[in-house]
């Protein structure tokens, strides 16, 4: 298996469509909607990737049935809480911070409990923000100094609907809540910051009872438990954070343009379409259609020569969480002193990625000033690169190896970047995808 890409700057102009693979948000949640349904559940157009498979195989241990043949994942889901629980088992999210924190709120019965592991990056999250709010529902846990993993969760028969204020703007511990709530009787009412909002739509697609009340800052989710729901046909839409890094490609190319097909464009996701185009770039939306009461739709995008600062709303943030790193690399060749402010949660990712974006910039020789939550890039439009840069350590986060990826082939320079195998756990097509925009690059 390769270890190292090496990227020279080899890169001519392309014009196409493509298709990139299907949004792991959505896909982690079809998987667990899936195992609570009622029946035989389909999900087309699955994400094939590492968090995927693990979240298959750990809900392979808790019982259910689940036949993947292609893109096409079945799934036999026998009711709320319809797990086979056995004694001594362990759950391995490997590199799924998102499984890992759903899959808690679903396990809030467990009669044995069940230690949860993952890989080195997930090891070290923050588990805390999540352990918190489930123990006042019922459940009790065996936790490290650290709160990260592994940990063991033990449930209880005797859960009860909480009130939950969920203050970091995390769809991840919104939604564990939301996934409990499913098992307790009465009503669950969390005060969510806002955050990615998959969770939601996939109640109202089922019709499990669900009410929010929408303000500026927070919604308030009313969530009435206990009422099971039936099996669902469902095809996954596209991913726009991978979507995020070809949008970032084309633009920074010369002469080159982008169509991309049927991907999700709920708001919650696509905050980083609304920065790109306030900074110059002119990408469009086509074909917008509503389909499990998700937005879907086609991008368009070209390249762009004059691209301008951005100061970035921090109340946009949690709409472009995973997207922080690859608009760095805008800012870097935008003209002007570009400041991303309240970025406390970037650094709680599967690596420091406040840091990390910073000392790639560094090394790529573009000016920043970093505090523990926000950085300042002083851009520079003719950024160009010669040197050899080397990326590793970088706790194999697969959005970091993409965004270094992008930044050899747009700025140029001898880039060798470890780790490889990293852009499997969220978009396994993403050399394959570059390789048929006709880009070179070597693995060895
Ligand atoms: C996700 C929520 C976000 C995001 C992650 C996926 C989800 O995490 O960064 O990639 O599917 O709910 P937080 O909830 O920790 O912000």
């Amino acid at each position: 298996m390769a270890q190292k890409i090496y990227i020279n700057k080899n890169i001519n102009k392309f014009n196409k469509k493509i298709q990139i693979d299907g949004d792991k948000s959505i896909s982690i949640r079809a998987l667990l909607f899936g195992s609570q349904a009622f029946g035989k559940s389909i999900i087309d157009n699955i994400l094939l990737s590492d968090d995927i498979f693990n979240s298959i195989k750990c809900l392979k241990k808790l019982g259910i049935k689940i036949l993947l043949k292609g893109k096409k994942c079945t799934i036999y889901g026998s009711g709320i809480n319809g797990f086979k629980f056995k004694k001594k088992i362990y759950l391995d999210a490997g590199n799924s911070g998102t499984f890992a924190r759903l899959i808690l709120g679903l396990l809030i019965k467990t009669p044995y409990p069940i230690k949860l592991i993952g890989d080195k990056s997930l090891s070290r999250r923050d588990f805390g923000r999540i352990i918190e709010p489930l123990q006042k529902i019922g459940a009790t846990f065996k936790f490290n100094k650290k709160k990260g993993l592994p940990l063991m969760i033990l449930g209880s028969q005797f859960v009860n609907p909480i009130i939950y204020n969920e203050n970091k703007g995390s769809a991840q511990c919104k939604s564990s809540v939301m996934l409990s709530s499913l098992n307790t009787p009465g009503e669950t009412v969390i005060k969510a910051k806002k955050s990615r909002d998959h969770s939601e739509r996939f109640f109202k697609y089922l019709g499990i009872p669900i009410r929010i009340k929408k303000n500026n800052a927070i919604d308030k989710i009313f969530i009435s438990g206990q009422k099971n729901f039936k099996s669902f046909h469902y095809k996954i839409p596209s991913d726009p954070s991978s979507c995020a890094f070809f949008i970032v490609l084309t633009l920074l190319s010369k002469s080159s343009s982008l169509i991309l097909k049927n991907v999700n464009l709920n708001d919650s996701r696509i905050g980083y379409i609304k920065i790109l185009n306030k900074m110059g770039a002119k990408i469009k939306i086509r074909n917008l259609k509503k389909r499990y009461e998700e937005k879907i739709g086609d991008i368009l995008v070209k390249s762009q020569k004059n691209l301008k600062k951005i100061n970035c709303p921090p109340k946009l943030n949690s709409n472009l969480i995973d997207e922080f790193l690859i608009l760095f690399l805008v800012a870097a060749k935008a003209k002007g002193v570009s400041i991303f402010r309240n970025l406390d949660e970037l650094n709680k990712k599967e690596s420091p990625r406040l840091k990390l974006g910073s000392k790639i910039l560094n090394l790529m020789g573009v000016e920043t000033e970093l505090t523990s939550n926000s950085i300042k890039i002083y851009g520079n439009s003719d950024l160009k690169i010669k040197k050899k840069i080397v990326i590793e350590d970088y706790h194999k986060d697969h959005r970091v190896f993409m965004t270094s990826v992008v930044a050899g082939l747009v700025f140029g320079g001898n880039w060798i970047i470890k780790d490889v195998e990293s852009f499997k756990s969220s978009f396994p097509s993403f050399l394959k995808i570059i390789k048929n925009l006709g880009i070179k690059f070597k693995l060895s």
